[in-house]
């Protein structure tokens, strides 16, 4: 037989937000925002501790889960966030980006066919990166319950098979904004733990709340776990000090998890790159007051996408406390990827389809409100007319 490519890699679909933003790439003086970034680039002290890493030789390998330094103000953080106590030794990997932590999470958790449950609408990866260790994805969609998305914890229950091992949620959520609260962490963990299923909470968002004081995090499920539950944190410095190209993020686990992660790390990348891990420490250090101002810029962007959308005929969009995105239904709409591209290709803005973010998503598109101003604002205008013009 000749050689061919892996049945399983090849049944792995492409994203199609990814899809969207090729068709974009090809075309000048598109709007982007399709993609979860902000077009403001990694601030001046960030770059300037990457120059001062590489002068002062972190240009060499490090441990595989990461330097000792980065873990420990890691868990500084979650004690002064959080009052969560990790071992940084023993509980906290740095990966190269998250969702390198969400591949080795699910990497470390899932056999061939085994199942894995996760909430969506959401972001594409996770349902790939489970697709990419054979497992089978069961996808369980958000309710919209009045002005606020709740978990179906019917749906959860009815989902479970003999094979499930997983259960992957977003919290503060791409693409919905949602921001799982105390009470729904009680009850996803105690859902877990019933089934003995793993836990993993995409926590990368956590930063990105607007809630007064501005600053303060989204509750992570660390504060509720015990350090014995079957918990993976997946987390990132992308979002929430503009370093998206920098691919730095880590996870937290329970120990034997997070072990077996920087394990696997040495046959995946080893570990993320030495003075971006540098430069991402100096960013957790240094970082309250860059970020205090970039979330004041996001809440009056978002209020002002969602003041644009109110103007616009047949638009459903509930207020979203947490991440970038906004999410709103489009009444009668039945191919937001065709949508997305019809804008695209008459308007040159650019948006990510709803259906990319699986059961749930389709009816929506995707509005990433990170942009400055200069590129959200026509974007909206031009949005909001092509709605108009039906
Ligand atoms: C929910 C979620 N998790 C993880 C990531 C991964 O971020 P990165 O790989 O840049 O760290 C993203 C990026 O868009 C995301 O939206």
């Amino acid at each position: 037989m000749p050689a061919r490519l892996a049945p399983s890699a090849a049944a792995v679909e492409h994203s199609r937000i990814r899809e969207l933003a090729h068709i974009a790439m090809g075309m000048d003086g598109v709007l982007k925002l399709y993609f979860g970034e902000s077009s403001t680039p990694t601030p001046e002290y960030i770059r300037r501790a990457a120059q001062k890493a590489m002068a002062d030789g972190y240009l060499f390998y490090t441990e595989n889960a990461g330097l000792p330094s980065l873990r420990r103000a890691l868990a500084d953080s979650y004690a002064r966030l959080h009052g969560v106590t990790l071992d940084p030794e023993r509980e906290i990997v740095v990966t190269a980006s998250g969702v390198q932590a969400l591949n080795l999470g699910i990497r470390c958790t899932l056999d061939p066919g085994d199942e894995a449950l996760i909430l969506t609408p959401a972001w594409p990866n996770g349902a790939s990166s489970v697709a990419l260790a054979n497992g089978v994805v069961h996808m369980v969609p958000h309710v919209l319950a009045g002005a606020r998305y709740e978990i179906d914890f019917g749906a959860l229950e009815a989902a479970v098979t003999p094979r499930t091992r997983l259960l992957i949620y977003t919290s503060p959520s791409n693409p919905l904004g949602w921001v799982a609260t105390p009470a729904d962490q009680d009850r996803l963990l105690d859902f877990a733990r019933r089934h003995e299923l793993w836990l993993l909470a995409d926590e990368v968002y956590e930063r990105l709340v607007y809630r007064d004081p501005l600053g303060t995090p989204a509750p992570s499920i660390l504060k509720k776990a015990t350090r014995d539950d079957a918990v993976i944190v997946v987390q990132s410095f992308s979002k929430t000090y503009c370093m998206t190209g920098w691919r730095v993020g880590w996870l937290v686990a329970r120990a034997d998890l997070a072990d077996k992660a920087a394990q696997l790390h040495e046959f995946i990348i080893s570990h993320a790159p030495s003075f971006a891990q540098r430069a991402a420490e100096t960013a957790l250090v240094w970082g309250e007051i860059e970020l205090k101002k970039m979330l004041a810029r996001y809440k009056e962007n978002r209020d002002y996408c969602l003041a644009m959308l109110k103007k616009a005929r047949g638009v459903r969009v509930p207020e979203p406390e947490g991440a970038f995105y906004l999410f709103p239904r489009i009444e009668g709409l039945t191919d937001s990827f065709a949508f997305c591209r019809r804008l695209l290709e008459e308007t040159c803005v650019g948006l990510a389809p709803g259906v990319a973010f699986g059961a749930g998503g389709e009816g929506s598109i995707r509005i990433c409100y990170a942009a400055e101003r200069d590129i959200l604002k026509p974007a909206m205008e031009r949005l909001v007319a092509f709605l108009a013009a039906g």
